[in-house]
């Protein structure tokens, strides 16, 4: 129940799919004090910045998303209402650069944070609430969201209905 996969046949569809899910989180996250975190696990190429793309469309953010490989962290504010934080661990070389960056104390609230590569961050980037993992499938990628908090389990729940 708290782990769904489903098939995204081209670009199209991961944008889609993410903003299904954006309702879901954004709402989430104006009801928490703290930061939602997500993680987006895959390789290369899987289509992780693509998934926050989707999330920051449905938002009305019209800009340029790139992943942000060297800036380590890119900053989008929604007036006030909603920051949404996306990370780039790839450039990470040992886990406690988390710490030394201070991200920790940059997450505000009410705010949807969504990291890539978060496992180079072990030990020191908190927990996620839901994980969602790409991985290209024939001409497509498969795609498993995988709830890990109760926040994740409400998120997943809201979506669903
Ligand atoms: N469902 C899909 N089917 C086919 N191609 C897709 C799909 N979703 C995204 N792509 C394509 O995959 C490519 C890589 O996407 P993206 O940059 O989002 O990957 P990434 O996982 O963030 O990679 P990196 O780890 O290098 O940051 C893009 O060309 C994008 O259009
Ligand atoms: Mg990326």
């Amino acid at each position: 129940m708290f782990c769904e996969e489903l098939f995204l046949s081209d670009e199209y569809k991961t944008i889609e799919y993410a903003n299904f899910l954006a309702d879901s989180l954004v709402k989430t996250a104006s009801e928490h004090s703290r930061a939602l975190i997500v993680y987006l696990d895959g390789d290369l190429g899987a289509g992780k910045t693509t998934f926050v793309r989707g999330v920051l469309r449905s938002l009305g953010y019209t800009g340029a998303v790139k992943s942000p490989t060297y800036t380590l962290l890119e900053e989008y504010n929604f007036s006030g209402r909603l920051c949404i934080y996306h990370f780039d661990l790839y450039r990470f070389t040992s886990p406690q650069e988390w710490e030394e960056a201070g991200f920790d104390e940059v997450l505000t609230s009410p705010a949807i944070c969504f990291i890539e590569w978060p496992h180079q961050a072990e030990g020191y980037v908190s927990r996620p609430d839901l994980t969602i993992a790409l991985s290209v499938h024939d001409n497509g990628r498969m795609c498993r969201i995988t709830a890990q908090s109760d926040v994740g389990k409400k998120i997943i729940a809201l979506w669903k209905k």
